[in-house]
């Protein structure tokens, strides 16, 4: 049986509470390669975060989950840390759209550049990005953030700092 979304017209998009952690901990650990956190940091980010962050439901079922927040200090940047779409919901567009939902908040009035962290084999992730960059219409770059030996003591693949900006966009809320 398919049992894909085929139709995200169906699917609400709310900023998450802390009601959402213990799906948002299982939609996570269905996403490889995302870390998957404690659930107790997924509960913080539904609840400290949820201005930031975004979560797509389809049917009462956790679809889609973005965690972000402003870097402390600079207002100008919103860091999208993790983003998962459940399998049966990808290719439609829904990433995209859950970030264009963040950053029409009112939190995100100030924002102008959008930073994230990308390992070099993620491709999933840097068309995702690269599909938002032109959407904003706004340059792309990237350098080394956290390094594989230098940052992780050769346990992890270096993460890429990936800053997309300026743009502006309009709030709605
Ligand atoms: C990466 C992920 C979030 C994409 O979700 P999605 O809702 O299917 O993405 P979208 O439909 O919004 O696609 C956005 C763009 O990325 C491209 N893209 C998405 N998945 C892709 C893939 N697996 N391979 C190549 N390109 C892909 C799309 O073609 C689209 O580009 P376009 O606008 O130029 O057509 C989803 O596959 C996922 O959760 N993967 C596992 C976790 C992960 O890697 N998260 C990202 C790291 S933070």
């Amino acid at each position: 049986m398919d049992d894909s979304i085929n139709d995200c017209s169906n699917i609400t998009f709310r900023p998450p509470s802390a009601l959402d952690g213990a799906q948002v901990h299982r939609l996570v650990s269905l996403c490889p390669p995302l870390d998957p956190n404690s659930m107790y940091c997924n509960l913080l980010q539904c609840s400290h975060f949820s201005d930031t962050s975004v979560a797509a439901v389809s049917d009462d079922v956790l679809v889609g989950f973005i965690s972000g927040y402003l870097i402390p200090n600079q207002s100008e940047t919103l860091f999208i840390w993790q983003v998962a779409v459940g399998e049966q919901a990808r290719g439609q567009g829904l990433a995209g759209r859950m970030i264009e939902q963040i950053l029409l908040r009112s939190a995100c009035s100030d924002v102008r550049y959008l930073n994230t962290t990308i390992t070099e084999s993620n491709q999933a992730s840097w068309r995702l990005f690269e599909s938002i960059a032109r959407r904003l219409g706004a340059e792309l770059n990237s350098s080394v953030y956290f390094d594989r030996d230098q940052h992780f003591a050769g346990d992890h693949d270096s993460e890429m700092l990936v800053r997309i900006g300026p743009f502006s966009f309009g709030t709605r809320d």
